[in-house]
């Protein structure tokens, strides 16, 4: 069977990776912003150091005796300069420098402004007609290592988030599909006999024209079939007596008649009538295995019944019926009189399709499996496949119309028992039989 998508865990998972990416899309945005920020930040310290320190570093250069040479500014205690700077003249002389500074990091001429390396970001400020320059350092390593805990610490709750979405959506889309949930539970359950309403309190309303239409379909099925049924029980009904009237009559005819050949035509006609007045006959207990009820409210013991259908076909052939049957009772919920036509039904076919010389063996065990079993001739098993079927014969030798199986295949799916059909009978070469558990549950 193809494997089909769940409404429910489809949904559950988009919104779940909706979510995710709403919130991705949100971290990406939220540390684009916070990077421009941080720089600008980062960029007016740059700038408000250069130029808070050049005037300093002036008076410094100018008192100072003027074969020094370039000095380093000491550290008041010992720590690490995130911010390095040099003080150089126009031609990239050295006056001043911070105490930690790397003047590798420095191009050999000064600049003013801003601008980048692969490493730093510099900001320079030109002093004393443009012939002392101020450059200050700060190392690009610092302003990511900020970017990225920013970014970390946004990421965080998606990893709390991840887990609580799961949870939140999977209920949220529990709760809001239960009754489609229910709908489906309710159309499963459901056997193929069952042609009443679904009906489901505060359904979502996308699927109530749904549930109109499966309404309006099986209550269309249900007239049809209705239908069906009535006609061939009134049909069945209304040929009985006139069938019967015209038998008696052909059996008055025949007693009056000299002529044999006469005779023998009148007998034909009188076999005709016999097999249509059967029939009629089987055709209405069919009709009412399709639509009367075969479950009972109270527990009948159904030994009886097998008894007594035993004993009447035991007048017709005698010799053949060969009982084995518990010594306990066995209660079942199956209509008796449905039992009876089912019974009846497999004895007839065991005795009329069946091998004449072997017995018709109808075993019952005590947890109610009813094994009905003849000899004969193997039926091929395309043909055992379609023999419950309506009209539908193996063997057009015997007398029969291929009714008998559709009958007993009726009463038993509407009690919800299986059918099962073997040829050759089980732990046999030859012969048939059939097998159902007589206990119904209701
Ligand atoms: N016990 C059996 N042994 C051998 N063949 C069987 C047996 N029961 C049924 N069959 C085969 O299945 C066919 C269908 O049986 P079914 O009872 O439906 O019809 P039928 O007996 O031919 O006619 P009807 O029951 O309407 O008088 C039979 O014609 C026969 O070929
Ligand atoms: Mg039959």
């Amino acid at each position: 069977m193809q494997h089909k998508p769940s409404l429910q865990k489809r949904l559950g998972l988009w919104l779940i990776a909706s979510v995710i990416l709403l919130w991705l899309v949100a971290v990406a945005s939220a540390s684009f912003i916070v990077r421009y920020e941080m720089n600008q930040v980062f960029d007016s310290a740059l700038e408000e150091t250069a130029q808070r320190i050049l005037p300093l570093a002036i008076a410094d250069i100018l008192s100072r005796d003027s074969d020094t040479g370039p000095q380093r500014a000491p550290a008041l205690q010992a720590h690490h300069e995130y911010l390095t700077y040099v003080v150089r003249q126009r031609n990239g002389e050295l006056l001043l420098q911070s105490h930690d500074v790397d003047l590798r990091v420095f191009a050999t001429l000064p600049r003013a402004g801003f601008y980048e390396t692969s490493s730093h970001r510099f900001h320079g400020i030109a002093a004393v007609q443009g012939t002392i320059y101020i450059e200050v350092a700060e190392p690009l390593a610092h302003r990511q290592a900020a970017f990225l805990r920013i970014t970390l610490s946004l990421l965080k709750p998606l990893l709390l988030l991840i887990p609580f979405s799961f949870i939140g959506v999977w209920w949220l889309t529990r709760r809001a599909l239960r009754q489609v949930v229910q709908l489906q539970r309710l159309v499963e359950v459901r056997d193929a006999g069952d042609l009443s309403k679904v009906e489901v309190q505060a359904l979502p309303e996308e699927f109530a024209p749904l549930i109109d239409t499966v309404n309006r379909l099986l209550a269309r099925l249900r007239r049809a079939l209705d239908a069906e049924r009535s006609f061939t029980a009134n049909s069945a009904h209304e040929l009985r007596t006139p069938l019967a009237i015209a038998l008696a009559k052909l059996q008055r005819l025949q007693l009056q008649l000299q002529d044999e050949p006469l005779k023998t035509q009148v007998q034909e006609i009188e076999h005709s009538l016999r097999r249509l007045s059967r029939l009629s006959e089987k055709l209405l207990e069919l009709a009412k295995a399709e639509g009367g009820s075969t479950q009972n409210e109270q527990l009948n013991d159904l030994v009886p019944i097998i008894q007594m259908l035993a004993r009447d076909y035991a007048y017709k052939a005698p010799g053949r019926m060969l009982l084995q049957l518990p010594e306990q009772a066995v209660k079942s919920h199956l209509d008796p009189d449905a039992f009876a036509i089912l019974l009846r039904n497999l004895i007839e076919n065991a005795l009329c399709h069946g091998d004449p010389q072997q017995p018709v063996i109808i075993r019952l065990s005590a947890d109610g499996l009813l094994r009905v079993i003849n000899g004969g001739t193997v039926v091929p098993a395309e043909q055992l496949a379609v023999l419950r079927q309506r009209f539908v014969r193996s063997n057009s030798k015997s007398l029969g119309a291929g009714i008998g199986l559709a009958i007993v295949d009726a009463i038993t799916s509407s009690a919800g028992i299986e059918l099962h059909l073997y040829s050759p009978a089980r732990g046999r070469c030859d012969g048939f039989e059939v097998s159902l558990n007589i206990i119904v549950v209701v």
